[in-house]
């Protein structure tokens, strides 16, 4: 059954977590810090993530190619400022007449998992997309793949297998002005998280170097 993604903010989590995981979304400045969670994932993720195995220098020349004023990247950063989930939304050619599809992709590092992480990553891409035009959000992934297939359906897309490869789809409802401003609190709430979380950084940074400790980053 195909179902719309409802404009509710995201709450994703368990209940003994007591704040639901920020996403943000990314720009040409924060490439690098890309680079750094997709080479932080072990072989078996990166070809979960890609589909087929991926070394070092491949995920480079993507991150490289990243067009991030054609695309929209989200990520959800840790108290040290890392990017511990990331997610990518890639617009596909429009065709005249058919319907305007985006492709969502994602990964989580592994000590990050089971917190609500790559639901958020998914109703923020879906709500974006919503707010975009998008009429289809579409995530191709191996078959084998229950972690995301399990995500996909619980947010209610249809997924369809063939060949060792599964599809699955979100048929989104048209953006109205509720959407737009759930989109806009939501953005406003990731970047009052990330302030905090760098200014948090920072007086232990402060703290550090006052007691004479090495600095961590
Ligand atoms: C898929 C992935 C992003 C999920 O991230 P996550 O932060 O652990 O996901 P969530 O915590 O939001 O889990 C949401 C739901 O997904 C399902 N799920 C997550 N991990 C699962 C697993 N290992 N096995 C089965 N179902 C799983 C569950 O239904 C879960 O809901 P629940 O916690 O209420 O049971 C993560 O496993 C990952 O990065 N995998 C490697 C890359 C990849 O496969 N990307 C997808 C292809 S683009």
């Amino acid at each position: 059954m195909t179902k719309s993604l409802s404009s509710t903010p995201v709450t994703v989590g368990p209940s003994t977590n007591p704040s639901p995981p920020q996403v943000r979304e990314l720009h040409d400045g924060h490439r690098e810090a890309v680079l750094r969670h997709l080479v932080a994932l072990g072989p078996e993720d990166r070809h979960l993530r890609f589909g087929s195995p991926t070394s070092d220098i491949v995920i480079e020349r993507y991150v490289a190619n990243l067009d991030f004023s054609r695309d929209a990247v989200f990520g959800v950063f840790n108290g040290a400022l890392n990017l511990i989930g990331i997610a990518h939304l890639a617009y596909l050619p429009a065709k005249r007449g058919a319907l305007r599809t985006a492709e969502f992709g994602v990964s989580v590092l592994l000590g990050e998992r089971h917190r609500g992480l790559g639901a958020a990553l998914l109703k923020r891409a879906a709500m974006h997309a919503r707010n975009t035009q998008i009429t289809t959000l579409f995530v191709h992934c191996l078959a084998n793949n229950k972690a995301m297939m399990n995500l996909a359906q619980k947010l209610g897309m249809r997924v369809e297998f063939a060949y060792g490869d599964a599809d699955a789809y979100l048929i989104l409802p048209p953006a109205n002005v509720q959407s737009i401003l759930n989109e806009a609190t939501q953005e406003q709430m990731a970047d009052l998280d990330y302030a905090v979380k760098a200014n948090l950084k920072q007086s232990k940074q402060i703290w550090r170097w006052f007691f004479g400790m090495p600095n961590r980053s």
